[in-house]
């Protein structure tokens, strides 16, 4: 009731600021089969961290070391989205969405890894959700892996260091093919597996927190290599979970699998040659895709990161190549910013320990001091919409038009200037971004790219990562006292936007 009042009185006050809105895009310029969600992630909003027998994921033990989040925070009751899911589907079908994107908590499913037994309280969980979804007309949108992973798995072997791996998430993925595939159509094996390498094994503040100098000061790692490994394996995994797909399920399922990468756009800072030679090199490298795309559709790395990295890129042996044939349907990105590029192969002025040091790059948001667009709250994200379609327009081209999800796209708030409720609730920055990064997607559709689906990150405010509960992306706001839901002006922009949108397919 309450939950109703809020939106009746949003709806009226906003709609005084929204007549005067125009935008440049609407739901028509899109094909009427388009996905158009939300996007959330399992150690982000479900909490339940010790529910129906899960086990403790990396994220779990990870955030529990203090010093590690910048509130303190951690994911152990996060959203209470595992108690309530229902009342966040109907968020969802007020918005009037056609599909949600979420993640499944391996921990949950499988607490042991392949070294126990299935949790049937994980599966009815994400059954229950499934069908009330797919009863409410949203289409599942699932990622196997969003950054969080059974410790179990950690502990035993080093996960994502051992080619062990392998068996164990094309186990997670076969278990999960059984049990949902019947209604899931969308499946992604990983989300952004090059940001939580880096993070993971290059600078160490994402788990497993290893690293080396002069990139962190980690307990234990090796910034020059284990990046390396952990993609070579997650590259394989990935390739493991495709190939259980297309020989056991799709041809009954007919659901679609890939992958989703980060994304930035990135533009030289000056004019010269080597700035500009310096940018495509850190297009190739990693951050848009390729580090990872490249092996899964064409076989093998780009030969600019062999050339530069050598005997620590590990090869892809005669069965890995078997397997990578499989490749996938499509291609998720997530893009929120674009920032610009500076070469370190001839210039000597570059800091130490970015995470572009390996492709001779340094990387900055700022050019003579001017920030590259609005800066968003989240240091690095600024709001640059023609970025989207020069990425989309980028992948577009290397990858032969392979489909695409826009999976992630969305806009950061935090910092001073929110002493009260509703100054998260007015969020025109929020509905400004969204306006400007959907006019840059129907555009580089018209232009014919293969573009199938958008989905805004995020439903509901969550835990970002390091930066907890200190940032918020949602387009309700929650109160992390009450878990009450609020609908912020943003929720109120894009269902108006969705308002003429046919049945689901
Ligand atoms: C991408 C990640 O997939 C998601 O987990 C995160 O919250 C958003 N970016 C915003 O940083």
């Amino acid at each position: 009731m309450a939950g109703q009042t809020t939106w009746l009185l949003l709806a009226a006050a906003s709609l005084l600021w929204l007549l005067p809105w125009t935008s440049a895009v609407d739901r028509s310029d899109f094909p009427a089969s388009f996905l158009f969600g939300t996007a959330t992630s399992s150690y982000q909003i479900e909490g339940a961290y010790l529910e129906d027998n899960k086990s403790l994921s990396n994220w779990d033990v990870f955030t529990h070391v203090p010093g590690r989040i910048k509130d303190g925070s951690t994911g152990d009751i996060a959203d209470d989205h595992y108690h309530r899911y229902e009342g966040d589907v109907e968020l969802m079908h007020s918005l009037g969405i056609n599909a949600y994107r979420f993640s499944i908590s391996w921990a949950r499913i499988l607490p042991k890894g392949r070294f126990g037994k299935v949790n049937p309280s994980g599966i009815d969980f994400y059954n229950k959700l499934i069908d009330l979804l797919l009863l409410k007309g949203i289409q599942p949108f699932v990622t196997l892996t969003h950054y969080d992973i059974t410790q179990e798995l950690e502990d035993r072997y080093g996960a994502w260091l051992s080619a062990e791996i392998q068996y164990d998430f094309g186990y997670f993925a076969d278990v999960c093919f059984a049990a949902f595939g019947d209604r899931v159509k969308y499946w992604a094996t990983f989300n952004e597996p090059n940001a939580a390498v880096r993070k993971g094994y290059m600078v160490g503040t994402y788990p497993p927190g290893r690293c080396s100098q002069p990139f962190g000061s980690c307990a234990s790692g090796d910034s020059d290599a284990e990046p390396y490994v952990a993609t070579h394996n997650i590259v394989l995994s990935h390739a493991t979970a495709v190939e259980i797909y297309k020989r056991k399920y799709q041809s009954k399922q007919k659901g679609l699998i890939g992958i989703v990468m980060y994304t930035t756009w990135y533009e030289p800072l000056t004019d010269a040659p080597e700035d500009r030679l310096a940018t495509e090199r850190a297009l190739t490298f990693d951050v848009p895709c390729c580090r990872f795309l490249d092996p899964i559709v064409y076989g093998d790395y780009p030969p600019e990161m062999r050339q530069l990295l050598g005997s620590r890129l590990p090869s892809f042996s005669p069965e890995d190549r078997r397997k990578l044939r499989y490749k996938l349907d499509f291609i998720g990105v997530n893009h929120y910013t674009t920032l610009y590029t500076k070469d370190c192969m001839f210039s000597s002025d570059c800091p130490l320990g970015q995470e572009t040091q390996h492709e001779l790059v340094a990387v900055t948001g700022e050019r003579n001091g001017l920030p590259i667009g609005p800066p968003t709250a989240m240091p690095t994200f600024y709001v640059v919409p023609d970025g989207i379609e020069k990425m989309v327009t980028y992948i577009m081209k290397r990858y032969n038009n392979l489909p695409m999800f826009i999976t992630e796209n969305g806009y950061a708030q935090g910092g001073d200037n929110y002493a009260r409720v509703d100054d998260w609730l007015d969020d025109k920055g929020r509905i400004d971004y969204l306006d400007g990064y959907l006019t840059k997607v129907a555009k580089v559709i018209r232009d014919g790219a293969d573009v199938r689906g958008y989905f805004v990150w995020s439903l509901v405010d969550n835990f970002e990562w390091l930066f907890g509960y200190t940032l918020r992306f949602g387009l309700h706001y929650v109160d992390y006292e009450t878990q009450e839901r609020k609908p912020k002006l943003s929720a109120q922009w894009y269902k108006g936007f969705l308002q003429s949108m046919p049945e689901a397919q």
